[in-house]
């Protein structure tokens, strides 16, 4: 039936029996079932404010309806009736194989269910009557239920449906009554003034449409930040408001030269190997280096100086040359501190950075082949490692998280290293929070540093932190095609508990 034709049927009947106390009672036509769902359509454009012509409310209705099985029993007889049905009157009875010749599948069912109902007995192989007739109350119950929906007895109903014969199905359904401007005749009225209407002068007397002024507006489409773009500019703030400053971050793609070789990390290092890094391969190769540096790190590399042995191997440029996706910030970190060696004078610096880095790993809960690191250094000369112990105790503690442990780790890069573990109240366990160290000698001093200066620096994911504050727990919700929009939209703004230290994050 078309909005127009329910519209027709809800006004004849109203004005025929002045209210309807449940449209389920409407039929259409041709006597169906009206579909409510639709009903509801032309119910709205009939009550719309200012011109309300019928007024509903919703009636919502558990009913009952019948399986497919159930219908059948309700049709044709339940299954143990049909057992008895099939049993002769007499003494001889049926024997059992000829029963399940006669009703297939419904003697097996049914035989258990007449046996209880006590309708039948077993003679030798025979099944005989034990009562001279019978009352097949579940088809009578069905029946009942298939044309009211309901039951008064709810064991019974409990028991039905344990047999599978009936479900508790959700009904909408609406009570009308007539609004105030009811009528048989639907005057459409106009949206918009229009030009023939102006230029016939039929606008005089046209009914308009009303405002809707309780309408909801239409949310504006606005950009939403990423949680993990949210966790960030927390640490950011923490870092500013620390003295930091932000260290530019735009270079995905580095040499290995800055990546590894500035690090004083090996050539041969399994890390420099393209099962653990991206490499380019168009272009393939950096070829502008700062030339004399170039020189000093090949130097420490192969033959060591500054106090250092050296690895002693052949440090090749081409290996150096080569592209990668970094792999870590402290590519920019090196670059920075090399900059900062080229000014005349040295002043100590507090450098941050929190962006994408990227590691050619195997995909899975906990692993993407990209993820964020926060990076942080600060140069300053007379530095020790209580410093750094120092200022990652303070540095946890404004995002809410105590009771750090430090554990020695290996870096090519620092000495000593340290990984950070944190008590993660949740899990129960102590987890890594972080990696840092002091940087070495092998690194700082042909960069042109002062051998004076010292360097602590650390890094951190941001996607832990994350993934504990937002409560996800698989790396792909987070990030990636699998991400679910509205995830992205609704989630909360990022306010680590900084004073407290309640909700920690690690
Ligand atoms: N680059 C290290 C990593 O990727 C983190 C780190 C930074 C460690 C600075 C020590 C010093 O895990």
């Amino acid at each position: 039936m078309s909005t127009e034709e329910l519209q027709t049927l809800i006004l004849k009947t109203l004005d025929a029996k002045g209210s309807v106390s449940n449209t389920r009672e409407l039929t259409t036509f041709d006597g169906k079932e009206v579909d409510q769902h639709a009903l509801l359509g032309a119910l709205m454009s009939l009550s719309l404010p200012g011109e309300e012509m019928v007024q509903y409310e919703s009636i919502e209705e558990e009913i009952w309806v019948l399986t497919e099985e159930g219908n059948e029993i309700a049709d044709k007889g339940s299954h143990e009736a049909k057992v008895f049905e099939a049993i002769p009157p007499g003494e001889e009875g049926i024997a059992i194989s000829d029963l399940q010749k006669l009703l297939g599948e419904s003697a097996k069912i049914g035989q258990g269910q007449a046996f209880k109902n006590k309708w039948i007995t077993k003679k030798l192989n025979c099944l005989v009557r034990a009562v001279e007739s019978i009352v097949d109350q579940v088809q009578i119950d069905l029946k009942i239920i298939q044309s009211t929906g309901k039951y008064s007895d709810p064991k019974v109903l409990a028991e039905l449906k344990k047999r599978k014969l009936c479900e508790k199905q959700k009904k909408n359904s609406y009570s009308l009554t007539k609004g105030p401007h009811f009528s048989l005749t639907i005057e459409k009225s106009a949206r918009d003034i229009t030009y023939e209407m102006i230029q016939s002068g039929e606008w005089k007397n046209a009914k308009f449409k009303k405002y809707n002024f309780e309408a909801l507006g239409i949310l504006p489409a606005g950009g939403h930040l990423h949680p993990l773009m949210k966790v960030r500019e927390e640490f950011r703030q923490i870092f500013f408001e620390m003295g930091f400053e932000e260290m530019p971050t735009n270079r995905f793609v580095e040499s290995s030269f800055w990546n590894f070789d500035t690090l004083f990390q090996p050539q041969q290092h399994p890390a420099r190997d393209a099962h653990d890094t991206f490499f380019l391969k168009d272009p393939a190769n950096c070829t502008q280096f700062p030339t004399e540096y170039l020189e000093r790190v090949k130097e420490v590399h192969s033959v060591g100086g500054y106090g250092s042995i050296g690895y002693g191997y052949d440090w090749k440029i081409e290996e150096a040359q080569k592209l990668i996706l970094r792999t870590h910030t402290t590519a920019v970190s090196s670059t920075m501190l090399y900059n900062l060696a080229q000014q005349k004078e040295f002043k100590p610096v507090k450098y941050f950075s929190i962006d994408r880095v990227f590691r050619n790993e195997t995909v899975d809960a906990t692993h993407l082949a990209e993820f964020h690191q926060v990076e942080g250094v600060i140069a300053d000369k007379g530095l020790t490692l209580g410093d750094l112990i120092g200022f990652m105790n303070t540095f946890f503690n404004k995002m809410g998280v105590k009771n750090l442990r430090f554990k020695p780790a290996y870096n090519p890069y620092t000495e000593p290293s340290m990984e950070i573990f944190s008590y993660h109240s949740g899990l129960g366990k102590w987890v890594e929070i972080g990696n840092s160290g002091m940087f070495r000698p092998e690194m700082l001093e042909p960069m042109g540093l002062d051998p004076e200066v010292r360097v602590i620096a650390w890094g951190l994911s941001l996607e832990r932190p994350t993934m504990i504050k937002y409560g996800i727990d698989n790396i792909r919700e987070l990030l990636g095609h699998k991400v679910n929009l509205s995830m992205i939209q609704n989630n909360p703004i990022c306010r680590l508990d900084k004073r407290m230290g309640k909700e920690a994050v690690h």
